[in-house]
């Protein structure tokens, strides 16, 4: 069986954003598996226009690729505001059949939030985009994360190793339904 790709998407696009750090620390932990072939899509490194444009540019294009290509995804949020940032609306946005039938996860962190409420907005804007999130998900407060360290260290890899466990239930099941009929819209 093929490992399930996976694209760990990183929403901060913020200057001194420390959502980078998070989410490729994230995927290092996800390359550990044989079960999945992981990439990172850093939301900064494209370059998409300021206002949605009647035509794709090119980096809205490789994007939606991108996007296409991967099976599962883990969207990795802070909290702005009760909230998730526009950045990952706007590209979220750029897609649609792309990630229908497909899973998503969460990595969450806000400042004495863990970034609940960003999940729970992103959670209705996939349901919008016919894809299917999962139950479990990594979440920290970015004001604790360096207390009692090694139990918190712990606690973060099992709350990975779930979420990858979830995760992959899901794209393998999905990878099959796929293939076996097409998805209704
Ligand atoms: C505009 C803005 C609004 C924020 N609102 C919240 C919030 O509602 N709840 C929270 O826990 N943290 C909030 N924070 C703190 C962020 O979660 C924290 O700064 C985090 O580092 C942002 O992620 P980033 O550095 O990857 O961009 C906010 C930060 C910004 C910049």
């Amino acid at each position: 069986m093929a490992p399930l790709r996976l694209a760990v998407i990183i929403g901060s696009t913020r200057e001194r954003r420390v959502g980078e750090t998070i989410g490729r620390r994230f995927a290092e932990e996800a390359m550990r598996r044989d079960d999945l072939a992981v990439t990172v899509v850093d939301l900064a490194a494209y370059e998409f226009p300021g206002s949605y444009p009647a035509e794709p540019t090119a980096a809205i294009r490789s994007f939606v690729q991108d996007i296409n290509r991967a099976e599962a995804f883990v969207v990795v949020t802070p909290e702005y505001n009760h909230s998730f940032p526009a950045s990952l609306k706007q590209a979220i946005d750029y897609a649609y059949d792309e990630w229908q039938a497909k899973p998503v996860g969460f990595v969450s962190y806000g400042c004495r939030s863990t970034g609940l409420h960003a999940v729970d907005g992103l959670r209705t804007v996939f349901t919008a985009l016919h894809a299917v999130t999962v139950r479990d998900t990594v979440a920290f407060d970015l004001l604790n994360a360096h207390s009692e360290q090694a139990e918190c260290r712990d606690r973060l890899r099992q709350d990975c190793r779930l979420l990858l466990d979830e995760l992959w239930w899901w794209g393998m099941t999905l990878r099959e339904g796929r293939a076996a009929r097409p998805y209704v819209n």
